[in-house]
Parts: structure tokens; C-alpha cells; sequence
């Protein structure tokens, strides 16, 4: 069984993820289907989908105008969160102790959250993948975890680029984030790839040791492509 979340970026409508859930429901599968949605769609009926946010304020409550807490989302009936996702990081400069913060206010309201690491091409060019994909890790996961986190292995030079690391570098990059959480106590911890995944390649990335689902984004928008990633695997 794995794990098949899509990441609708700032994308769709309500009715569009209706539309989508009324698809997804008539899918035969026994993977678990996360939907990662902007805020304004959670709350949208979806028993064949769990629902999830892209983001979630570093700060609890209070005078944050245009923030969206932790619990706020969890009000709404969703289950998961995705926390420092690429375009966060490079955008709004998100750095790991922000994504820690985030995880820790999702973990204390119950909600699941889906932790995104990977290397710039820049990092990739100067040898240093292996070292941000490990402190990404180490230093983006609380410390106080005693529930279920998902973790997210997404090369940021490959997201929406239609580019793929090799099968090796994509091995290689799972098999140090499972040693990483085994040292921190979390071992057994899912952890997804995402970038540029796609129903032509979804099967192969994961039949690759330590990868335990995928994170994607383009390819989740509409059912006619996402469908065939969740059916790719039994
Ligand atoms: P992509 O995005 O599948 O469009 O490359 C992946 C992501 O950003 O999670």
C-alpha cells in the first residue's frame, strides 16, 4: 500500500474538487489518496479523499491577519498539512526552523503533516545534496514526535520542470532520509518523492526502495492524470 497526495498549488475551485472526488470515488484502490487543496476548498464532502492543506501559519492564534492556524484547519475537517513545500522556501524564505514550528502547531492539532525537504540545483551542482536532504530532515521534524509525520523527498530543481533524478539518485536520496529517522527514533516514517511525477512514471519511482508513496503536483489537477498514479500501484 502507498500513499498518493496531490498538491493542487493555487489551483481549481470548489466545484472543480466535487467534480474530483465524485471521479476518485468510483477508483478501486487500497492506497490512501490525500488531497492537498488551497484553504477556501477544505470543507468540500470527500469520503473516498482524505483532505489536506498546503500550508499553515508558524504562530497559534492572534494578530496575523491573512494567516490560517493549525487548528483552524483542523476545524475543517482535514487530516493532513504539507509544511515547507519547495515554493514556500523560496518564496517566503521559509527555513527549517519555520517548517519545524509549522509541523509542531499541525502535530498539536491532530492534523498529519507532510514534511517537504530537497536540494536547489545550485546545492545539487556544489555536491551538497546528501547534507541538505539529512539537515532538512534533522532540523525540519520537531523533536517531540510520538504520532504519524509523512516526510517528502522533492529535488527542487525537478518540481514542474518535467525532470527526474535517476533511479539511483532517488535511492540514494530515500535511503539517507530513512537512516536519518531511524537515528531520530522514526523509523518506519513514509516518505514520498515528489517532482514531476506522472502516470508514465509513477509505477517505476515506486518500485524504488524507501519510497513510500509520491507528492504530486501538476499531474493531481486533473482525474484523467491522476488517476492512472493511484492505479499504478496495488
Ligand atoms: P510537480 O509538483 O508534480 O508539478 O512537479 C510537485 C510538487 O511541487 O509537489
Amino acid at each position: 500500500m502507498k500513499i498518493i497526495a496531490g498538491n493542487w498549488k493555487m489551483n481549481g475551485t470548489r466545484t472543480g474538487l466535487e467534480t474530483m472526488v465524485r471521479d476518485l470515488s468510483s477508483v478501486e484502490t487500497e492506497n490512501t489518496v490525500i488531497l492537498c487543496v488551497p484553504f477556501t476548498m477544505l470543507g468540500v464532502k470527500s469520503d473516498c479523499v482524505a483532505l489536506g492543506a498546503q500550508d499553515v501559519s508558524r504562530h497559534t492564534h492572534g494578530a496575523y491577519t491573512g494567516e490560517v492556524s493549525a487548528q483552524m484547519v483542523a476545524d475543517t475537517g482535514a487530516k493532513y498539512v504539507i509544511v515547507g513545500h519547495s515554493e514556500r522556501r523560496q518564496y517566503h524564505h521559509e527555513t527549517n526552523s519555520i517548517v519545524r514550528d509549522k509541523a509542531s502547531n499541525a502535530l498539536a492539532n491532530g492534523l498529519i503533516p507532510i514534511i517537504c525537504v530537497g536540494e536547489t540545483m545550485d546545492e545539487k551542482q556544489a555536491g551538497k545534496t546528501m547534507a541538505v536532504i539529512e539537515s532538512g530532515v534533522r532540523e525540519s521534524v520537531p523533536s517531540d514526535v510520538n504520532t504519524d509525520i509523512i516526510i517528502a523527498y522533492e529535488p527542487r530543481w525537478a518540481i514542474g520542470a518535467g525532470l527526474t533524478p535517476t533511479a539511483a539518485e532517488i535511492a540514494d536520496a530515500h535511503a539517507l532520509i530513512a537512516k536519518t529517522l531511524a537515528d531520530m527514533g522514526l523509523a518506519g516514517t513514509p516518505v514520498l518523492y515528489g517532482a514531476s511525477v506522472k502516470g508514465n512514471n509513477a509505477a517505476e519511482i515506486m518500485s524504488i526502495p524507501n519510497v513510500d508513496g509520491v507528492l504530486v503536483g501538476g499531474a493531481s489537477l486533473k482525474s484523467d492524470d491522476f488517476i492512472p498514479i493511484i492505479t499504478s500501484v496495488k
